[in-house]
């Protein structure tokens, strides 16, 4: 009798729900045990509960230290603060990991992409300090940290050293930035140093986006601030067919939370037309974090053959199934 982990479940909003019911019954399906401890979010917990994060839920993440999350709206321009950057905050969850890679049978723009983005998750501008100077006049604070910067670039190289991955770009806009971003720089630059194996380099935000949509290739591991990170993640989710494929995991110290880069998706909620499969590969992260590195290798294998036969694809990669068809496929092959 396999282990059973406990796990946080955070459906989430939109489409939130959907990906996450077809990820549980695919997790389930796998043979691991899991018992999940099932909270809501944002807007919807507050309707319940008067909360916008449960206390319940801080307390379950304290005591499992892992959650498999969906998306949460986020009011634009006004209302409650972020959920996903309160519990970054919380927990710190310093490190936003997000692979981008192709899946076999699934043709894209650009084939054989495999980039690692490593995104600070704590600080820069969203660490929310906004106000009016005078009417009309609004500052917002970017703060970045010696520590912050250093923790950061240490979890990109420690990650590089034991992966077998060849080069480190910073990515920065110091230019303007002369501080801020040149103090990340310099924390990388130190870092980098105790990793001389590993190629290390810096290039400006903006000339980053013109060479990734180039020529991704030239890149290996990506380290960024957080708002870059933020932006850039969205640019090269496009390399390998869009936001319901690429896969995240905010890692610290103390929990882990597993959830796609993709939001909420408000545009196509509630029509069983989302793809799962980034909260999926998600969920393949978590596996390994759980030490179930057979049952996520078997998940895999599943999920390369539903790709390759084409049969039962979701809209966004050209095919005509729905999110319970798709999740229904990946068992069958289980
Ligand atoms: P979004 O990522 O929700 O959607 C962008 C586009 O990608 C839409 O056309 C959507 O239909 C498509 N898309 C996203 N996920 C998909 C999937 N799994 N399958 C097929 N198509 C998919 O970004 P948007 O519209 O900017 O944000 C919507 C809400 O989500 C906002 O409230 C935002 O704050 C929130 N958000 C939450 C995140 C989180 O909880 N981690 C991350 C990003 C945004």
């Amino acid at each position: 009798m396999g282990k059973t982990h406990t796990v946080t479940l955070i459906p989430g909003d939109g489409i939130g729900p959907e990906v996450t019911d077809a990820v549980v019954r695919i997790l389930e399906a796998t043979g691991v045990k899991f018992a999940w401890e099932k909270f809501a979010a944002g807007a919807s917990a507050f309707e319940k509960h008067g909360e916008y994060i449960p206390k319940d839920l801080y307390a379950s993440i304290e005591r499992n230290r892992v959650a498999l999350k969906g998306p949460v709206t986020t009011p634009v321009g006004g209302g409650f603060a972020s959920i996903n950057v309160t519990l970054r905050k919380k927990f710190e969850l310093y490190a936003n990991f997000r692979p981008i890679k192709n899946l076999p049978g699934l043709e894209t723009r650009y084939p054989g992409v495999d980039l690692i983005i490593i995104r600070e998750n704590t600080e820069g501008l969203y660490v929310g300090l906004e106000h009016e100077v005078v009417p009309g006049v609004i500052e917002s604070l970017k703060v970045i940290t010696e520590k912050g910067s250093t923790r950061i670039a240490k979890f990109a190289f420690e990650y590089a050293a034991k992966h077998g991955r060849r080069k480190i770009h910073a990515i920065h806009k110091a230019n303007i930035m002369k501080m801020s971003d040149g103090l990340f720089l310099r924390c990388a630059r130190d870092v980098a140093k105790g990793y001389p194996d590993i190629v290390y380099g810096e290039h400006i935000i903006d000339n980053t986006c013109m060479q990734l949509v180039m020529n991704p290739y030239q890149y290996d591991t990506l380290l960024l601030e957080n708002l870059y990170g933020d932006i850039v993640s969205d640019l090269c989710a496009a390399f390998v067919g869009g936001l319901g494929l690429v896969p995240g995991a905010n890692l610290g110290a103390e929990a882990s939370i597993f959830e796609a880069v993709h939001g909420s998706a408000p545009d196509i909620a509630g029509k069983d037309i989302a793809n799962p499969t980034a909260l999926l590969l998600s969920a393949v992260l978590m596996l390994h974090h759980l030490d179930e590195a057979a049952a996520a290798e078997k998940l895999m294998t599943a999920l390369e053959k539903v790709y390759t036969e084409k049969k039962t694809l979701t809209r966004d990669v050209g095919g005509t199934a729905g999110t319970k068809a798709f999740a229904d496929a990946v068992i069958e092959k289980l």
